[in-house]
């Protein structure tokens, strides 16, 4: 108990001195109420360290989905919908399959609909933007192809994120769009601040 404490006070002095007290505080508050949440809906605890405050990458997608000014936009892996939330669009939807993820998304954003389910449960047809963010790095690029190829045909541009090959988490990962190659144009890239990720945007030239 008192060593867990120490710790904290430790990483909030680190943050403090990195990040500012206004920053550090917001972060701090929104955790807390994140986990009163998660001990409601019992989603992933990784929904609580990652509030907006503290992975503002979210803004960078949402900015590059604006700018293509969308009227359908769906988020597979939408978590609590926070990306959703940040982008202005007529028809908004959200899959994950984290339930308690889902049902709390419902709770917090309004005007989007959110569904329990994963990328082949998608019934949207057009979709102008179709994100993937911030957990395809799990996934193989053959598990991705066979997701993202029998939704090319209806889908104009793919939102998705990568892992710096380079930078010192890019050897676990795998990210590598290869497959896509022949059936997109990348549009944009844009490399997170501070973190070895970039956003990358890409239009379906099929
Ligand atoms: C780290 S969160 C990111 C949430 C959101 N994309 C964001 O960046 O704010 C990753 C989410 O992807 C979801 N996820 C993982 N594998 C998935 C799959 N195969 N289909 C749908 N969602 C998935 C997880 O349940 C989790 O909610």
């Amino acid at each position: 108990m008192i060593r867990t404490i120490i710790r904290k006070y430790r990483t909030m002095r680190k943050m403090i001195r990195e990040i500012g007290f206004l920053r550090t505080l917001r972060i701090t508050v929104d955790k807390i109420a994140l986990t009163l949440l998660q001990k409601v809906y019992g989603f992933h605890p990784v929904h609580v360290i990652t509030p907006l405050s503290a992975r503002p990458y979210r803004h960078i997608v949402a900015d590059l989905a604006n700018g293509l000014k969308p009227r359908c936009v769906v988020e597979v892996g939408c978590g609590l919908g926070i990306i959703l939330s940040l982008i202005r669009a007529p028809n908004r939807f959200g899959y994950d399959v984290d339930e308690g993820a889902i049902r709390a998304a419902r709770l917090l954003r309004r005007g989007v609909s959110f569904t329990h389910g994963d990328i082949t449960t998608v019934s949207q047809r057009p979709i102008d933007v179709l994100i993937l963010v911030n957990w395809i790095h799990e996934y193989s690029p053959e598990q991705l192809d066979m997701w993202l190829s029998p939704m090319l045909s209806y889908t104009s541009y793919l939102l998705m994120d990568a892992i710096d090959p380079d930078g010192p988490e890019g050897y676990r990962y795998r990210h590598d769009f290869k497959f896509l190659e022949t059936r997109v144009r990348r549009v944009e890239t844009r490399p997170v601040p501070n973190e070895t990720r970039s956003i990358i945007l890409y239009e379906v030239t099929l």
